[in-house]
């Protein structure tokens, strides 16, 4: 089973020598000013940064990211440089600043209001403006420019995360031949019919083909993505190798399934500061009702909150020996509240709320409490704890990482996880309740299901769906990418047998990959 230790062993002996410098918009650590003239440090609400920062506690290395805390700037050094996790420092974050202009046209632009509908298809009509694009080349280019004075001329992996650099990977390819290049795309890739109306497709597809390795979550929207390439460029897919030659370099296209740390958080959540949190919530919420469902996850129309609040209304119209028995929490994390889609979306979910407790509400109870706030881990890990079950309704997501973070909290075996089919996740969590999240009555009744189960069908569910997550946890998917790109047989961590029986390769870094290209001394 892969742990924090292979993945650094695999780094030490497969990339030694080898610097990883990881590039994601959203950096994993934030500084924000609090009372009184102090600082405070949050991690974002974002499924990527908190898969990613187990991978660079284990591996060090560089994270380079856009500076966005407003108290960012006085925590860097001269090289823009601050050492994280601030308890525990094991890795460098480098910001990148950007002026109000790159960020609206980059990211709340192209990145937000272009790609992200585009990639999720929620019926949320994409806007791509020509000044976006050119805001988005423009911070490709900025933040290859930092890659680039980070690698000097070391050698080193270049670790890209998802939609924000579709031109990365050829910008530092071509000033830097060196650089092993790989990119994992955290959302959903569309089919070809749906990509083809991006303005500007062919320079995004070529720019993506600058890497050595190209990672999608489920192995669909890696076809997808080759279909893609097939109607618009120039180049040779193999579809059985699963590999893109344009120009004479090869790019690998391959899926891996996302995870999280599933031994810290199932430590975490056994930890005396959620006991502590559990008993703070259980005072708030506990005299209430006999049942707590709870919903977690950032204010955006691809996570199918209106939908799942309107099944809760169904479900108290349906079941009415539940009424006043069951309270529904909602925590709702602000997100790109910038972007006109996610300000109707917020108002959407007011309404809403007020709307059904309007309706059902009686003295002393109310079916939802709505809570629009950033949570720390720790919140979440004892909202996890208190649940009878946990909504995941997304409308499409690439994996969705909160229902395996509230299967890994759960080490009581018990509580139910409902998950839209539409998810990544419900590819693995098949013992979850699964259910369409634009079908109302079914996620109502889906509901209802979770209530009624019995305690042993809760434990047997739950047991095989934290099996499901502790196997394929966060560092089997970045060893298995590290390893794609040394090119060995990732089935076991390093120095066991591979699962053809050759003995997996020890010593130095051997791939073609790597071996194809000389470093200076
Ligand atoms: C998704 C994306 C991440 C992003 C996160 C939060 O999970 O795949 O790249 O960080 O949403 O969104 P934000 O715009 O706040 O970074």
């Amino acid at each position: 089973m892969w742990d924090k230790a292979s993945l650094h062993e695999l780094i030490a002996t497969r990339m030694s020598g080898y610097q990883v410098i990881v590039v994601a918009n959203r950096e994993s650590y934030m500084h924000r000013s609090g009372s009184g003239g102090s600082i405070v440090c949050i991690r974002p609400a974002s499924g990527m940064a908190s898969a990613l920062d187990p991978v660079m506690r284990a591996s060090g290395g560089i994270w380079v990211g856009h500076g966005a805390g407003d108290a960012d700037r006085s925590t860097v050094d001269e090289f823009d440089h601050v050492a994280v996790p601030p308890e525990d420092p094991s890795y460098t974050l480098r910001r990148v600043w950007l002026t109000k202009e790159q960020e609206e046209g980059y990211y709340h632009g192209l990145a937000n209001e272009g790609l992200w509908p585009l990639c999720h298809i929620t019926f949320t009509r994409p806007v791509f403006r020509p000044e976006h694009w050119a805001m988005y080349r423009e911070v490709n280019a900025l933040f290859g420019e930092a890659v680039l004075q980070e690698a000097g001329d070391r050698p080193s992996f270049v670790f890209i995360q998802d939609y924000h650099f579709g031109l990365l990977p050829r910008y530092l390819k071509e000033r830097n031949p060196n650089l092993i290049i790989a990119q994992f795309w955290h959302i959903p890739w569309p089919n070809r019919e749906v990509f083809r109306v991006f303005p500007w497709k062919e320079e995004l597809l070529d720019g993506l083909l600058g890497n050595d390795l190209l990672g999608f979550h489920v192995r669909y929207h890696c076809q997808n993505f080759m279909d893609t390439i097939d109607r618009t460029l120039e180049a040779r897919i193999d579809y059985e190798q699963a590999e893109i030659v344009r120009q004479n370099k090869t790019t690998l296209v391959r899926p891996f399934p996302i995870s999280i740390d599933f031994e810290r958080q199932e430590a975490m959540a056994a930890s005396p500061e959620v006991e502590q949190e559990i008993r703070h919530w259980h005072s708030e919420l506990g005299s209430r009702s006999q049942f707590l469902g709870i919903g977690i996850e950032r204010i955006d129309y691809t996570k199918g909150i209106p939908e799942r609040l309107r099944a809760l209304d169904r479900f108290f119209e349906k079941y009415p020996e539940y009424r006043g028995r069951l309270t529904f929490f909602q925590v709702g994390v602000p997100s790109r509240g910038h972007v006109p889609q996610y300000q109707m979306i917020g108002a959407e979910i007011d309404q809403l709320v007020e709307k059904i407790n309007w309706r059902w509400s009686t003295p002393g109870w109310r079916p939802l409490i709505y809570v629009k706030r950033h949570f720390s881990p720790v919140e979440m890990m004892a909202l996890h704890r208190l649940a009878n079950f946990c909504v995941v309704s997304a409308l499409h997501d690439g994996m969705n990482l909160v229902a395996k973070e509230f299967v890994a909290s759960r080490f009581d075996e018990d509580g139910v996880l409902l998950l839209s089919q539409f998810t990544g996740s419900a590819l693995e969590l098949t013992d979850a309740l699964l259910f369409n999240p634009f079908a109302v009555d079914e996620m109502a009744d889906a509901i209802h299901q979770a209530l009624e189960m019995t305690p042993e069908e809760r434990r047997r569910r739950m047991q095989r769906m934290r099996a499901a997550v502790r196997d394929n946890n966060v560092y089997r998917w970045a060893g298995k990418i590290l390893s794609a790109l040394v090119k060995v047989d990732a089935a076991d961590p390093v120095g066991a047998p591979s699962g053809n029986g050759t003995a997996a390769q020890v010593g130095p870094s051997v791939s073609p990959l790597l071996a194809a290209r000389s470093f200076p001394a």
